[in-house]
């Protein structure tokens, strides 16, 4: 098999059409937002029903955020973090609306939070930043203020990790993206989107190939919103495109999100990851891993420790709400898979681009995140 350098094809199969601003979308609102003090309650835009219906969600209690994470009206690795942590504030409020709390009513609240989605680090890692500051502090008002900060330190890490990314896109180039790893998903700029919407504000001209993301669509419903809305150019592929697309020079460069980086930098991202960083891999062009430093998980030596979520046979079984199979048929539906480290070109983080060896790269980034 011929394995076609990126150089020599560079831009030689970009689809994407230029966004004209008469069927640009509108300016999305952001995906979550704390409105009010202390009494607030959490806004957030319903991911489900994009891009076709825009409905923010008004959530009041902590069942109301971990019944919008379950299906995936909040969605993405760092947004689920923050939602996390405010919907610990919703639940130790209902339950001790004024000065202390206990610190086993947050545990049992953030219990019940966690077990929305296994995959994602971040929801676990913001719970337990909630929950040691309850340990300094029992007092209700302090898990707002935890949660403010999460949510501000996630943005701003976005911007970071923007600014860094933004040097890898080059001009001319067709750049993969596989789900979605935007502003919806992430907060901010966004992460893997981040790069390229930062990287287009530049001035770089590149375009963009959007992995529709089976079963529930995210690359085709909410990546292509994004980067239409920002004006770039974005095709959707179907999933199963994306290797021959990649072997026939089609693409330069692949910017995916993760949910889940072990030490060791084996990742952990939306099902159909794998088999684009293998392609890249064949084909020598590089795979980039974007993700703030809260996806790291510092406990884990390896990404065979990372649990899986398994989501309901129904999604792969329908299609917008119509069956697309006989009935009885059954189905699998593994949510993520996991890459192994040697995969990824590098890793794009608030804390800089890091490259091989990655263990030591990680450790550092991660001491000093501390
Ligand atoms: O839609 P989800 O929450 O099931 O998918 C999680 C993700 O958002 C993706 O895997 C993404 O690529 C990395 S996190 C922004």
């Amino acid at each position: 098999m011929t394995v076609p350098p990126a150089a020599d094809a560079q831009g030689a199969d970009a689809q994407g059409a230029d966004v004209s601003s008469a069927v640009r979308p509108a300016p999305l609102p952001p995906s979550l937002e704390w409105v009010g003090a202390i009494d607030g309650e959490l806004h957030a835009l319903d991911q489900s029903l994009l891009p076709h219906e825009r409905v923010v969600l008004k959530l009041r209690t902590a069942d109301d955020v971990a019944d919008a994470i379950l299906r995936l009206a909040i969605r993405g690795a760092p947004i689920i973090g923050v939602a996390a942590a405010y919907g610990l504030y919703l639940g130790v409020r209902a339950i001790a609306p004024e000065g202390p709390a206990s610190l086993d009513t947050a545990r049992h609240v953030a219990a019940m939070l966690l077990a929305t989605r296994p995959t994602a680090v971040n929801l676990r890692w913001a719970l337990d930043r909630c929950l040691s500051r309850m340990r300094k502090d029992h007092d209700v008002a302090s898990l707002l203020a935890e949660a403010a900060r999460i949510d501000r330190e996630n943005a701003e890490a976005t911007f970071a990790i923007a600014r860094n990314g933004a040097e890898l896109v080059h001009d001319g180039a067709t750049i993969l993206t596989h789900c979605n790893a935007g502003p919806l998903a992430c907060g901010g700029i966004g992460t893997a989107l981040g790069c390229l919407i930062e990287a287009h504000r530049r001035g770089t001209r590149f375009s963009v190939l959007a992995d529709e993301t089976r079963p529930l669509l995210q690359g085709a419903r909410l990546t292509a919103l994004e980067l239409a809305a920002e004006g770039i150019p974005v095709a959707v592929i179907p999933d199963s495109a994306a290797s021959a697309m990649i072997a026939r020079g089609a693409v330069q460069a692949v910017f995916v999100g993760a949910d889940r980086i072990a030490s060791n930098g084996d990742f952990a991202n939306k099902i159909g990851t794998y088999s684009i960083a293998l392609a890249a891999s064949v084909h020598r062009i590089p795979f980039y891993v974007v993700a703030p430093m809260s996806t790291f998980d510092g406990a884990l030596a390896h990404g065979q420790q990372i649990p899986i979520e398994e989501r309901a046979a129904t999604e792969v079984l329908t299609l917008m709400g119509s069956s697309i199979a006989a009935a009885g048929i059954d189905a699998r539906n593994p949510a993520f898979d996991v890459s192994p480290a040697a995969l990824a070109t590098a890793f794009v983080t608030d804390q800089g681009i890091l490259r091989p060896p990655f263990a030591p790269a990680i450790k550092a980034a991660l001491a000093a995140c501390r």
